[in-house]
C-alpha cells in the first residue's frame, strides 16, 4: 500500500490504526508492507518511529502489541518527495520493485491519496507517467473525500484520473458507508420480512437524518471554511445514509447490484429549483457562547478562519424522492459543528394510528418510531405506545431496544479497518461510484449557488444549541418537529 500524505492527520488517527489492528487481527498478509509518501525527508526507521507513536496515541481499543508492532513495522517504508516532482513517481516506481522481490507482494498495489483534493490528478497523472500504475498485480487507487466541489469539478476529476486508472480501480472512500451500524441498515431491512411491508409512503410519515457533532473545526479552519456542512457532510456521508435507507432491495449482495441500487435512489432525489430553496433548506453558523461556564469561540474567531467567512457549520434539507415508493414523504437531513452533543442516527416516523379511541389520551399518542442509532450509543429501537399498568386506559410511549454492546458483546471494526481490507480484497460495495458522487453533486450544486447568493446572517445559532430557529420552522411548515435525540 502506497499513502500519500504519510505524515499527516488522516494518516496518523486513522489509517495507521487501522492497519495496525488489522496486522494484530492476522487479517494482512505476511508480506503486507506500507511505501509512506510525504515531504518531509525522513527515513525508513523515522518514519515508523512516528507510525509507532501515533499508533499508540490513536490506537482507541486495541492494546499495543510490541511483537505485532516490530513485524508489521519491518514492512514500512518511506520516500520523500513532492508531488508535482516527477521523480518522486520514480522513486515510488523503483521502491514498488524492490519491495515487491524482498516482501514477494506478488505485484498487487493499493495507492491511497490523503493529500490536498486539488492534487489528486497530479498524482494519478504522475504515477502512470512513471509506469506505476500498472504492474504484475493488480493497481487499485483510493480517495478520499471530497471529490470535486460541485459536479462540474466532480467530473473532471473523474476524467483526470481515468486517464490513468479504470473507473472498476478507483475506490472513492466515503467512511459513513463503513460504519458497522450503517452496513446493519441493510442487514436489518433485507434480512427481516416484517419492515419491508412498511417500508414505504403508506406507512412512513417522514424520516430524519441527524448527524451532530459537539466538535468545532479542530485546526481544520482553512480548509472548512471553503467547503462548509453541506459539502463536508451532507453531499457525501448523509446522502449515503440516506441512499442506504431508502435504496429499493438489491437483488444480490453484489458490489455492483447494491451500489446500482445506492446510485438509482440518489437519481431519484428532488433536485431543486432555485425558488424551492429557501423554504426547503437552512443554513447556519455558529457564534461564540458561554456554555458550562466556559467561553466558546465562534466559527469565525477559530484559528485559520476569515473574521466574515460565510460558511455553513450547520445545514438542513429537506428532501423528497420522487418515486412510487416515496413519494411524498419528506427526508429531513440536517447536520452541524459545536452542537449540545455528538449524535448521528436515523428517526423513521411512522404515520399516526388512523384513530384515538382512549378518550383523553390524545397526548400520548405518539407515533411509533423506528430509531437507527448510527453512533456513539450504536443500536436499533422501536418506538411504541403502552398501557400503563393500573386501572383505567392510560397510555405512555415505551420503547424496545438492541444495543450492539450488549447483544454481541464483541468489538466493532472501524470504519476504516473495513474500508481498507475491502480495498485489498477488491470488494467496492461499500465505496461511492462515479455516477452517485455525480448524483449527489446534482443535489446539492442548486442548494449552494442559492446559499451563496442569499447572504444568509451569519452566525444564527450559539455554539453548544441545536442549530438555528429557522430549522425547526422548515420541519414546522409540514407539521413536523425535529426529534431531540
Ligand atoms: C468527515 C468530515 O468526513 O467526517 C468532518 O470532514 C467530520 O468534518 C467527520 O467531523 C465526522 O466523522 P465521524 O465518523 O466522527 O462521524
Amino acid at each position: 500500500m502506497v499513502i500519500f500524505g504519510a505524515t499527516g492527520d488522516l494518516n496518523r488517527r486513522k489509517l495507521m490504526p487501522a492497519l495496525f489492528r488489522l496486522a494484530y487481527d492476522r487479517r494482512l498478509s505476511a508480506g503486507f508492507s506500507v511505501v509512506g509518501v510525504s515531504r518531509s525527508p525522513l527515513t525508513d526507521d523515522e518514519f515508523r518511529q512516528r507510525m509507532c507513536e501515533a499508533v499508540k496515541q490513536f490506537s482507541e481499543d486495541t492494546q499495543f502489541d510490541e511483537e505485532v508492532w516490530r513485524a508489521f513495522a519491518q514492512g514500512l517504508f518511506y520516500v520523500a518527495g513532492d508531488i508535482g516532482d516527477p521523480a518522486l513517481y520514480r522513486r515510488i516506481a523503483s521502491k514498488l520493485a524492490e519491495v515487491e522481490n524482498a516482501r514477494h507482494t506478488g505485484g498487487n498495489v493499493l495507492f491511497y491519496l490523503s493529500v490536498q483534493p486539488s492534487q489528486y490528478g497530479r498524482a494519478a497523472a504522475g504515477l502512470g507517467a512513471a509506469g506505476a500504475a500498472k504492474g504484475n498485480g493488480w493497481r487499485r487507487l483510493v480517495v478520499e473525500k471530497p471529490f470535486g466541489h460541485d459536479l462540474e469539478s466532480a467530473r473532471a476529476l473523474s476524467d483526470e484520473l481515468h486517464q490513468v486508472f479504470q473507473e472498476s480501480d478507483v475506490y472513492r472512500i466515503d467512511h459513513y458507508l463503513g460504519k458497522e451500524t450503517v452496513q446493519n441498515i441493510l442487514a436489518f431491512r433485507f434480512s427481516n420480512g416484517i419492515f419491508e411491508p412498511l417500508w414505504n409512503r403508506r406507512y412512513v410519515n417522514h424520516v430524519q437524518i441527524t448527524a451532530a457533532e459537539s466538535i468545532g473545526v479542530e485546526g481544520r479552519g482553512s480548509y472548512y471554511q471553503e467547503a462548509g456542512a453541506l459539502a463536508d457532510m451532507i453531499q457525501n456521508h448523509l446522502l449515503q445514509v440516506m441512499a442506504t435507507i431508502a435504496m429499493e432491495p438489491s437483488a444480490s449482495f453484489q458490489a455492483q447490484s447494491v451500489r446500482d441500487e445506492r446510485s438509482k435512489l440518489l437519481r431519484a432525489i428532488h433536485v431543486m429549483k432555485p425558488e424551492e430553496v429557501a423554504a426547503n433548506t437552512v443554513a447556519g453558523q455558529y457564534g461564540p457562547a458561554h456554555v458550562g461556564g466556559k467561553e466558546m469561540p465562534g466559527f469565525r474567531q477559530e484559528p485559520g478562519v476569515e473574521p466574515q467567512a460565510p460558511t455553513d457549520t450547520y445545514a438542513a434539507v429537506t428532501l423528497l424522492v420522487d418515486n412510487w415508493r416515496w413519494a411524498g414523504v419528506p427526508f429531513y437531513l440536517r447536520t452541524g459543528k459545536r452542537m449540545p452533543k455528538r449524535v448521528t442516527e436515523i428517526s423513521i416516523h411512522f404515520n399516526p394510528a388512523p384513530l384515538a379511541i382512549f378518550d383523553g389520551q390524545a397526548n400520548e399518542m405518539a407515533p411509533n418510531l423506528l430509531i437507527v442509532r448510527i453512533q456513539p450509543d450504536e443500536g436499533i429501537s422501536l418506538n411504541f405506545i403502552s398501557k400503563r399498568p393500573g386501572s383505567g386506559m392510560k397510555l405512555r410511549p415505551v420503547s424496545m431496544d438492541f444495543n450492539y454492546g450488549s447483544s454481541f458483546g464483541e468489538r466493532s471494526p472501524s470504519a476504516y479497518e473495513t474500508l481498507l481490507l475491502d480495498a485489498i480484497i477488491g470488494d467496492a460495495t461499500l465505496y461511492t461510484r462515479q455516477d452517485m458522487v455525480e448524483a449527489s453533486w446534482t443535489v446539492v450544486e442548486p442548494i449552494q449557488k442559492v446559499w451563496r447568493e442569499a447572504k444568509h446572517d451569519l452566525p444564527n445559532y450559539a455554539a453548544g444549541s441545536w442549530g438555528p430557529a429557522s430549522s425547526d420552522q422548515m420541519l414546522a411548515r409540514r407539521g413536523h418537529v425535529w426529534r431531540q435525540p
